[in-house]
């Protein structure tokens, strides 16, 4: 039997990336090293990592047709990331990020273009054929509908056996009120190190401790750290910790973050502990901070 896959709902973009010495003066004219096109997008860049780490994976996303549409669409048919859940807006322009990524310091600085293209919604969401995913990932964006896709999923579980039923995990990367309501739909639930500081919480430990009551019962929660690597909790109420395994040379953070939740979920699905799931997921990103885009993450 063909395995299922694991599905990520979220933003897909496009990323022109500068690759620079140093950072620019601003209002300067300078020379990059390198400039490419990139598909990014934090649910776009994870299943990049999934369909390199061999699982089969899909993504769920708007886009608006169009030439940038043409290069994203493409990108994914090379990575074998299945995209028949794609939502096609009408209007809205698909988002476009401009990334300068520092060689010194191997930063990644963003500014993205994203504004009136609608997120997908859970009337998109009902069109899927839920028995072909083992495993959602969701983006936190629109966090009220995408509940209601998360009671979808539950629906859908109450009238299949076990081995059928489909895992959940979300990311709550922005500090936006909105989002804190997916704490407690997540089987695995990822949370920033920005909304940890947001909160107050100086270390990814303090924070898996201090937001472990917001999550539902029996679930997981991780935290990344940049080089500090990640710490996570689950039911026992131990925390687990890895360390970052820095590469020889930094030269590109970008997508280090969706890098390790990938490989977070990857482990995880596949029956994996979650000290496995931590440090395979710090090694990887790892990987991926000493290499330009993800090729070669797997060397
Ligand atoms: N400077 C670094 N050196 C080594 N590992 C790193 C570094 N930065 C990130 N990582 C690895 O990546 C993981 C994820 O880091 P983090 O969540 O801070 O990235 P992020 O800022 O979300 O990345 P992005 O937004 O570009 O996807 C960390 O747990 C760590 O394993
Ligand atoms: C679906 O079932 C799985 C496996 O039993 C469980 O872990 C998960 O919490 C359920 N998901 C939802 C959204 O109910
Ligand atoms: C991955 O999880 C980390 C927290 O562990 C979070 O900072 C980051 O935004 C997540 N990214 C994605 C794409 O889920
Ligand atoms: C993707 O996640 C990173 C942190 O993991 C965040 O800095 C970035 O803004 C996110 N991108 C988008 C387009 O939301």
């Amino acid at each position: 039997m063909e395995q299922k896959r694991i599905l990520c709902v979220g933003l897909v973009c496009l990323d022109i990336i500068n690759v620079v010495d140093k950072f620019p003066e601003e209002d300067t004219d300078t020379r990059c090293v390198s400039q490419r096109w990139q598909r990014g997008g934090n649910a776009s860049n994870s299943c990049t990592v999934l369909s390199l780490l061999g699982a089969p994976c899909a993504f769920m996303g708007s886009l608006a047709a169009g030439p940038i549409a043409d290069f994203i669409v493409g990108d994914f048919s090379r990575r074998g990331v299945d995209i028949s859940g794609v939502a096609w807006q009408q209007c809205g322009v698909t988002p476009c990020a401009c990334c300068i990524v520092c060689q010194k310091s191997g930063s990644r600085t963003v500014v993205l273009y994203d504004i009136n293209l609608p997120d997908v919604c859970a009337d998109d969401f009902s069109q899927l054929d839920l028995s072909q995913y083992r495993w959602i990932h969701f983006e936190g964006r629109n966090a009220d509908e995408q509940v209601k896709m998360i009671e979808q999923v539950k629906s859908y579980n109450a009238t299949q056996e076990e081995k059928n039923r489909i895992t959940i995990s979300v990311e709550i990367e922005k500090t936006r009120p909105s989002l804190y309501q997916l704490f407690p739909h997540g089987d695995v639930v990822f949370v920033s190190k920005d909304v940890a500081l947001h909160f107050g919480f100086q270390s990814a430990s303090s924070a898996v401790k201090g937001f472990y009551s917001q999550v539902k019962d029996g679930a997981v929660l991780i935290c990344a750290w940049a080089e500090k690597g990640a710490d996570a909790m689950g039911p026992d109420g131990t925390v687990v910790h890895s360390d970052a395994f820095p590469p020889e040379k930094l030269v590109d953070t970008l997508g280090a973050g969706d890098t390790f939740n990938a490989s977070v979920i990857y482990t995880l699905s596949n029956g994996g502990s979650l000290q496995e799931a931590l440090t395979f997921g710090c090694q990887i990103a790892g990987k991926k901070c000493g290499v330009h885009g993800y090729d070669g993450i797997l060397q």
